[in-house]
Parts: C-alpha cells; sequence; structure tokens
C-alpha cells in the first residue's frame, strides 16, 4: 500500500499513523470534526457537545447495545424475508413484452418508479421515507438499519455523525456516495423511538431493497452493522461472527461483506482497527471486480 493510500485509510478510520505519532512528529494529524449528532439520537441538536460514548461491554469482543442510543448489533433480527419467499416474479414470468408497472409490481418498477412508490407507503409515524443515495450505477452498495433523526429530517441515509465516519471510512479506500457507491437501508422509515425495526417493518421495505439490489446489480453488499448483516444474509449469528469473510447473498451471483456500524466505531473506538481490516478486505474485493 502507497503511504497516500495508508494516511487515507487511516485518517478515514480516525487513526494515527505509528510512525506519525507525537513522539516522532510535532503535530501528528487528526481526522475532521464530527458536527452531527450521534446515531439514532431521539432528536437532531443542532451541535453534539459530546464526546464518543465510551463503548459498552462486550462479552466476545463484539458490539453490545449502548444505553440511549443502540447500535442494534446484539440482538437478532427477523429473518430475511426473501430466502423462504418463492422468486420474484420476473425470474419465473415467461419472456412476454414489458407492460407498464403496476402500482405494487415493484419487481418490475424502475429507481423513479419505485422511489414514487416507496412514497406512497405507509410511514409508520416517520417524517418521511428514505430511500437511498448514490451511484445508482456503482460496483458497491452500502446497506445500513434503518433511517435516524438526522436521516427522517433529511430523507437521505446516514447524513448524521455516524454518515459522517462512514464517509471518511469510504474516501480512504477510494470511495464516495458522490461518486462510486451506492447507500441505503433495510427499512426506509425511522422506527418510531429509535428502536430496531420490527420484522413488519423489515417485511415491508424488503421488495423495495430487492428492487434495488437487482436495478443496481452490484457486485458487493456492505452490511454495515448487526441488523442489516443478519437482515441479509438471513442469520442470526452475532456481527463478530459474520465479518471477517465473504459470504454470498441468498439467491444471487453477489458478495456480502459485513463490518461494524459507523455509530458502533464512534462508541467504541477501540474497534477501529478490525473496521480498518474490514475497509482493506472490501477495498480488494472492489479492486478484483
Ligand atoms: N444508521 C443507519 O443504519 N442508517 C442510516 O441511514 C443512519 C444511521
Amino acid at each position: 500500500m502507497t503511504p497516500d493510500a495508508r494516511k487515507r485509510l487511516l485518517d478515514g478510520l480516525g487513526l494515527v499513523d505509528w510512525r506519525m505519532r507525537p513522539d516522532r512528529l510535532a503535530a501528528a494529524p487528526t481526522a475532521p470534526a464530527d458536527h452531527a449528532p450521534a446515531l439514532r439520537e431521539p432528536a437532531p441538536p443542532a451541535t453534539d457537545p459530546q464526546p464518543d460514548v465510551a463503548p459498552a461491554a462486550s462479552s466476545a469482543g463484539e458490539p453490545a447495545a449502548a444505553a440511549t442510543a443502540p447500535d442494534h448489533d446484539t440482538q437478532t433480527v427477523a429473518p430475511n424475508p426473501s430466502v423462504d419467499a418463492p422468486a420474484p416474479a420476473a425470474a419465473q414470468a415467461p419472456a412476454e413484452p414489458a407492460a407498464p408497472a403496476q402500482a405494487s409490481d415493484v419487481s418490475r418498477m424502475d429507481w423513479d418508479e419505485l422511489e414514487a412508490w416507496l412514497a406512497t407507503r405507509d410511514h409508520r409515524g416517520a417524517s418521511r421515507p428514505v430511500f437511498g443515495i448514490g451511484a445508482r450505477d456503482a460496483d458497491v452498495l452500502i446497506v445500513g438499519e434503518a433511517p435516524g433523526a438526522n436521516e427522517d429530517a433529511q430523507g437521505v441515509p446516514f447524513v448524521g455523525r455516524a454518515g459522517k465516519l462512514l464517509d471518511r471510512m469510504l474516501f480512504a479506500i477510494g470511495c464516495s456516495r458522490d461518486t462510486n457507491v451506492y447507500i441505503t437501508n433495510i427499512c426506509k422509515f425511522r422506527p418510531p423511538n429509535n428502536r430496531d425495526p420490527n420484522a413488519d417493518e423489515v417485511a415491508a421495505d424488503w421488495p423495495v431493497l430487492e428492487r434495488q439490489i437487482e436495478l443496481m446489480d452490484p457486485k458487493l453488499v456492505v452490511a454495515v452493522g448487526r441488523v442489516a448483516a443478519q437482515t441479509l444474509l438471513d442469520s442470526t449469528q452475532s456481527l463478530g461472527k459474520l465479518r471477517g469473510t465473504l459470504h454470498r447473498y441468498p439467491r444471487r451471483e453477489l458478495d456480502v461483506l459485513v463490518t461494524y456500524h459507523p455509530a458502533f466505531l464512534l462508541r467504541s473506538p477501540g474497534q477501529k482497527a478490525k473496521a480498518w481490516a474490514d475497509l482493506k478486505q472490501i477495498a480488494r474485493r472492489i479492486a478484483s471486480a
């Protein structure tokens, strides 16, 4: 890895290169400041006066739920509704001339139809849907869990403090939502009271994510956090067990890599070295795509 690439990677994670420690340099580089509030907090304050919350206790070196802003990295989520479901209609139907998409025929919608259809769905108490952002033709799809307060306010995924860290992590491996990744969530509406999405919510939004994956046809999905990982892989395994290996997305020629949720990393900076290892693996997989 070139020195520049190493520096970008470390900066992205907010880590300091050991070769540039203060005892070696007058001033060590620091990561850009975070100004947005923590992830999935009840309401978005204008600034975040709190430093990163101390890491929650972990029994197996894995993320544990924090008291006020759960990172959703320890419990089990509803199974991936696609696994037991019949294959998508498009895969089963005989080849026919394309007809205009019906209102609920999600599997035939284009991006704009899908986004417009999502907006007609029950918002489940959220202010607005958070459909996704980024390059729709990118090779890499980032999937988080669900919008938080900031995302609900802006209609854009990962815009809070955790989103800023996610952007820096992506930048470290040459990726950006402006150019070469698409970012979305398992759930498209903010769950009430910042709780984990429940099985009904996951199931309600699942067709939209599936269609996004079909339309995008990425080479790699990066699941950030336990909820995204367990849902996408239809697994009940812990995030600690799921990260570190390349998974195959059920029913598709598609690789899935799992990494920590940036909100968890903000609370548990000690885990950033593992996140860095994940990022390097993601970079290698992208390079080989
Ligand atoms: N956390 C997520 O999982 N998704 C968002 O969009 C924001 C925070």
